[in-house]
């Protein structure tokens, strides 16, 4: 996917422009925050990714992208992706999904540039089915003009809080570095994240949807875990592959929902101990992508002053776009 001298110019870029940035800190906790040139806040690594999408990946228009901030339902989508893009090469029995995570069988966008490993894809669907957590604003300009089609997942922001402190949790090694919970709420609401604020990060996409009608898929985890049925169903057709009234009456959808489902999958031998390679360098064990898989759960963590404070920036930012109705 990256030609090497392309990429090699990349990176020697990125490490001249990284420290004429100014650097923002919260707490001492993070310090490898940059602004790059467009305003957004990113650490440097995740600086690394977009510029070396930017400048080696070109869009095609059969390109499947899903888009998510983290902690929304990465992991859950991208197997459902797969799950219906790939239905009439894997028998349910012998499925990908089975033996892989899902983060294995759609590849993020980052990652596949640095690694230069396009190959290991399971996926055997015509369409390129790709992830990424970049801003909107920061994607390629190939992805508007080829027209290939975005589906993007958010969640209200309270829940992607909790599920980031404790995905930070599980990776800080000493217990010392972590910081408290709400010294965490100010990192989130400071934007201090890797790819920039929730809050921006979801209205990019929204405005992305009224933008490009027909090429962006908004999905909320909430009305995924509500039917998840019915958006599968919707899922499918946005991807120009919809159910066949064979498919639907030999039960196919529902197969798919429950090969995806949080139970399934979690409770999987390679979820449970398996490992993924993101690069040459870093292993993540698979199991932090799974940890509770509900909607509300931020009721048990978060105090009430915490949760206003979240509240009142999404009124603040969502106010007026008929955002606030999907995350109450
Ligand atoms: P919780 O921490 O609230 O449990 P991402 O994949 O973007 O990193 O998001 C992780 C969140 O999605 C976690 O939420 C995780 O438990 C949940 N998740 C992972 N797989 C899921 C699935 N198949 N169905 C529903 N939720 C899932």
């Amino acid at each position: 996917m990256a030609d090497t001298n392309k990429k090699d110019e990349t990176l020697r870029r990125h490490t001249d422009l990284v420290p004429t940035l100014p650097s923002r800190e919260n707490g001492g906790v993070t310090n490898k925050e940059v602004i790059n040139d467009q305003n957004t806040l990113l650490t440097s690594s995740s600086l690394k990714g977009v510029m070396l999408v930017q400048q080696n990946f070109i869009a095609l228009p059969t390109d499947i992208l899903l888009a998510t901030y983290p902690k929304c339902g990465t992991t859950w989508l991208k197997a459902l992706i797969f799950a219906i893009t790939n239905r009439s090469f894997f028998d349910f029995a012998s499925h990908p999904l089975l033996t892989n995570n899902p983060h294995g069988c759609i590849p993020t966008l980052e990652g596949l540039v640095q690694n230069n490993n396009a190959s290991t894809t399971l996926s055997l669907s015509s369409a390129r089915l790709l992830a990424t957590h970049i801003p909107c604003h920061l994607l390629p300009a190939s992805v508007a003009s080829s027209g290939c089609r975005i589906v993007y997942i958010f969640r209200n922001p309270k829940d992607v809080f909790v599920s980031w402190f404790h995905m930070k949790k599980l990776m800080t090694v000493k217990e010392e570095e972590l910081p408290p919970l709400s010294l965490g709420v100010d990192i989130f609401c400071k934007r201090v994240n890797h790819f920039g604020s929730y809050w921006d990060h979801v209205l990019g996409y929204w405005n992305a949807n009224s933008e490009f009608p027909g090429k962006v898929l908004i999905l909320t985890y909430e009305d995924m875990k509500k039917d998840t049925f019915s958006c599968v169903k919707r899922l499918a057709e946005f991807l120009g592959q919809p159910f066949s009234s064979e498919e639907e009456r030999d039960g196919v959808v529902e197969e798919i929902v429950k090969l995806c489902s949080f139970e399934h999958l979690s409770n999987l031998e390679v979820n449970k101990t398996g490992m993924l390679q993101f690069t040459a360098n870093s292993a993540i064990q698979n199991n932090v992508f799974f940890r509770k898989g509900e909607v509300g759960d931020w009721r048990n963590h978060l105090t009430d002053e915490m949760a206003a404070r979240l509240n009142q920036i999404s009124e603040d930012k969502f106010g007026g776009t008929g955002l606030m109705s999907h995350i109450n």
